[in-house]
């Protein structure tokens, strides 16, 4: 966020700024979302609406696992959330008594720890590496429980910031030894959708016990619309309707109506995505000629996430300079990960594909 803030300052002294830092899509929300929006707003009346969401949505959403993954899923498990930004609050309030542990890779989302913090849980970073193609195993997650208990464990596959993807099989196999423990399960699947390598699969594939939590902002281009969802065991559903009917009493109606028609637009979304994907295939092929190494891979979302060591060992710094110097700003890796962070940088190529080549001749000239 501050790196976005410095680049603002510099555009509105009219810099150019080539945005690599962003973590959303740069395309608008497709045009059926768009037009159901217009239509909602044709009536006019919004409304608070049921906390667990409108119907109408929730079982959309329902159907979508039927169609997507094979995967029967009830409308009553389905809660709609702002974002899934809420859906993380509502998840760990509901599921996890104050003071619990909960697992996560490291490299990994910010957010996580932050809301864990916030809500008096703790956070315990597991560092993932190249041995383990960067992602977390049931054998680190069994090691680390055995240590010191824990009571949860987050997974995202497609994750942020490497981008990388826990295989099907791996996944099953977290899910298993989580239950075997009494570890609750929730996995971030925000990024499906944004697979370029591989399959995702859903967690609800091999067992109804996790907390499965998705939005419509990566892969539908509605980040500002604040909508997502997740799907619960049965048992949550009640505990976690009136924490919401508390917190916020309902996500926006206007959002909710729209983000009917989102399922329905995988033409356009498609087309979106190719950019991406030819906007990754340049950056796994010119930021090793560049310098940036130990690239995680980027099975999925749109990021790269790579060791800038040979150039620094204050990525932060690097950061700004890399914004100041060369006009290309991305997001240091302190963010995501403490320990290693200061040697890695995230570029993101959700930006467009114009954008992104001359992301990439600004930094092949400045590194020279
Ligand atoms: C892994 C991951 N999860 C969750 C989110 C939150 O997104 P939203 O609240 O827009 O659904 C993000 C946003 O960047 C993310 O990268």
């Amino acid at each position: 966020m501050d790196v976005l803030a410095e680049a603002a300052k510099l555009e509105a002294a009219g810099r150019s700024i080539v945005h690599m830092e962003v973590g959303q899509p740069g395309a608008a929300a497709p045009s059926r979302v768009l037009e159901a929006a217009r239509r909602v707003l044709d009536i006019g009346r919004l409304g608070y609406t049921e906390a667990l969401g409108i119907r109408a949505l929730r079982e959309r959403i329902a159907r979508h696992y039927g169609a997507e993954y094979g995967v029967d899923v009830s409308p009553d498990r389905v809660i709609v959330t702002t974002g899934s930004s809420a859906a993380f609050s509502l998840a760990f309030l509901g599921a996890f008594d104050p003071r619990a542990r909960i697992a996560m890779a490291a490299p990994g989302y910010p957010a996580y720890r932050n809301i864990l913090a916030v809500l008096g849980l703790e956070a315990v970073e597991i560092p993932v590496g190249p041995q383990t193609r960067w992602v977390l195993t049931a054998e680190a997650l069994r090691t680390a429980h055995e240590k010191t208990p824990l009571s949860g464990v987050l997974v995202a596959s497609p994750a942020n910031p490497t981008g990388t993807m826990t295989r099907p099989e791996e996944l099953r196999e977290l899910i298993d030894t989580a239950a075997e423990l009494g570890i609750r399960f929730i996995s971030d699947e925000i990024y499906h959708g944004l697979v370029f390598e591989g399959r995702a699969e859903t967690a609800l594939a091999f067992s109804q016990e996790p907390i499965v939590i998705n939005s419509f902002s990566k892969y539908y281009c509605m980040t500002g619309w604040r909508v997502g969802w997740m799907v619960v065991p049965e048992k949550l559903v009640r505990p976690m309707e009136r924490i919401a009917q508390s917190l916020y009493i309902s996500v926006p109606e206007l959002s909710q109506r729209a983000a009917v028609a989102a399922f329905d637009c995988r033409e356009e979304l498609e087309a979106i995505k190719e950019g991406y994907r030819r906007n990754r295939a340049r950056l796994l092929e010119r930021l090793p000629q560049i310098g940036f190494e130990e690239m995680p891979p980027a099975d999925g979302a749109f990021y790269v996430y790579a060791s800038v060591a040979r150039f620094t060992n204050d990525s932060a710094t690097f950061a700004r300079r890399m914004l100041e110097e060369a006009g290309v700003a991305a997001t240091p890796g302190a963010d995501f990960d403490g320990d290693r962070g200061h040697l890695t940088m995230r570029l993101s190529f959700a930006g467009a594909e114009e954008a992104i080549a001359e992301g990439l001749d600004r930094l092949e000239r400045w590194l020279a």
